[in-house]
């Protein structure tokens, strides 16, 4: 069957690593790219596939109710694979009403408007929400995410995403519509923006700046490549019950000071700095607000139900994550100047 999906969020970090995945691997669907390029979306993470036959770009707001309305009646999706969101939760701390207004009431917008358009073929439709392991809160020393999990969100950010995921819940509930949810743990790669820890530490050390570590360094998180979740999404998405969830994670915990050491230690060699050179930049500073310790998944379910598991090992992903930012200067440069912003020509429709 010919499949329509618009994915939300695909100029973003993990969006447009899912566009492209699924523009490649599925030459008969057709993907629709919706996305309000915030200050995180960039059309360049995009510019490989941009001409794909099966390709298509619309700039939009998810949380606007007749634009979502009227997108849908145009291009009448077969399903909604939906990442658009408000990501960063030092911006949340600051700017928490952004986050209520995109994560959960945009997505509302779009499982109401979904829930309308697709009456009558909730079986042969699906809405599914991308969402992250921080609902689940903190963990101490021990133990691990499962789905069953309660939720316990301590950020803005993370409880965004929790009233999101139950929003989701309830319209699989409610009126039956076809849903399915996916909680991730902290992803990193190629096109990911330098507020996030890795490409941020990346850049800073590359350009001689210090390396702020929140606290001591002392908190935990669990890393994943972006195209192994990529992959998990594409295998949930077309194999996952009605109504099911999923964790994805790589079994792959690092305190942060050790993560950036290493970091600092790879950049050493590739700019052929001396040992501990890099080292010198760490510098701590005043913690995050309500900064959560310890994030771990166990994605057994997803291993044991769907074969999902990840692709490749840490040492290799931020090998090539180094290489990648070393390599793409120009799109560094682009988005910590602003640049980036006026690469859209505003093909569409420009709300
Ligand atoms: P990102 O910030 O890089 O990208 C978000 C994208 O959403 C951007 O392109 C932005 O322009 C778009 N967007 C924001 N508000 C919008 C709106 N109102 N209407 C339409 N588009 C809008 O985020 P990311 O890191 O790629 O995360 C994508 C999704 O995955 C999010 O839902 C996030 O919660 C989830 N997630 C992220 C991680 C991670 O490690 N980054 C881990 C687990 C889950
Ligand atoms: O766990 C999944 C989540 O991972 C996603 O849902 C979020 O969208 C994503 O942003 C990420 O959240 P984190 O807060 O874990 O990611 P961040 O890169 O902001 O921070 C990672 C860790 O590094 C965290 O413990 C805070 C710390 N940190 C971060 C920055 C930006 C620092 O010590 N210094 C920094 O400059």
């Amino acid at each position: 069957m010919k499949k329509k999906i618009i994915i939300t969020g695909g100029a973003g970090f993990i969006g447009s690593h899912v566009v492209r995945r699924f523009v490649k691997n599925y030459p008969d669907y057709s993907i629709v790219n919706l996305d309000k390029l915030t200050y995180a979306g960039n059309l360049a993470n995009l510019k490989d596939i941009e001409n794909e036959p099966n390709y298509k770009f619309v700039k939009g707001d998810i949380v606007d109710i007749a634009f979502i309305n009227e997108l849908f009646a145009a291009e009448n999706p077969d399903a909604v694979i939906h990442l658009a969101a408000e990501s960063h939760v030092d911006r949340s701390i600051t700017n928490p009403l952004d986050f209520v207004m995109t994560n959960v009431v945009g997505t509302v917008n779009l499982l109401n408007t979904a829930r309308e358009h697709w009456k009558g073929r909730y079986d042969k439709t699906r809405f599914y929400h991308v969402s992250t392991d921080e609902v689940y809160g903190t963990l101490g020393e021990d133990g691990m995410f499962t789905e069953e999990t309660a939720y316990d969100p301590h950020s803005p950010y993370s409880a965004s995403k929790a009233g999101s995921d139950h929003f989701v819940r309830a319209y699989q509930d409610t009126y039956g519509m076809d849903t399915v949810i996916s909680n991730c743990s902290n992803n990193y790669g190629s096109f990911h923006f330098p507020e996030k820890l890795i490409p941020l530490a990346i850049n800073n050390i590359k350009q001689n700046r210090p390396v702020p570590v929140y606290g001591k360094g002392e908190n935990i998180r669990d890393w994943l490549w972006v195209e192994d979740h990529a992959r998990a999404i594409d295998v949930i998405f077309h194999n996952a019950k009605s109504g099911s969830t999923y964790n994805i994670g790589g079994h792959n915990e690092w305190k942060n000071i050790d993560l950036i050491r290493l970091l600092c230690s790879i950049l050493d060699k590739k700019l052929g700095r001396a040992e501990g050179e890099s080292a010198k930049l760490i510098t701590f500073v005043t913690d995050r607000a309500g900064h959560d310790l310890r994030y771990a998944i166990d994605a057994t379910k997803l291993k044991n139900e769907l074969g999902w598991v990840p692709g490749i090992t840490f040492e290799e992903g931020l090998e090539k994550t180094v290489d990648w930012y070393l390599a793409n200067e120009e799109w560094l440069n682009d988005v910590t100047s602003g640049h980036y912003q006026q690469y859209y020509s505003g093909q569409y429709n420009d709300r």
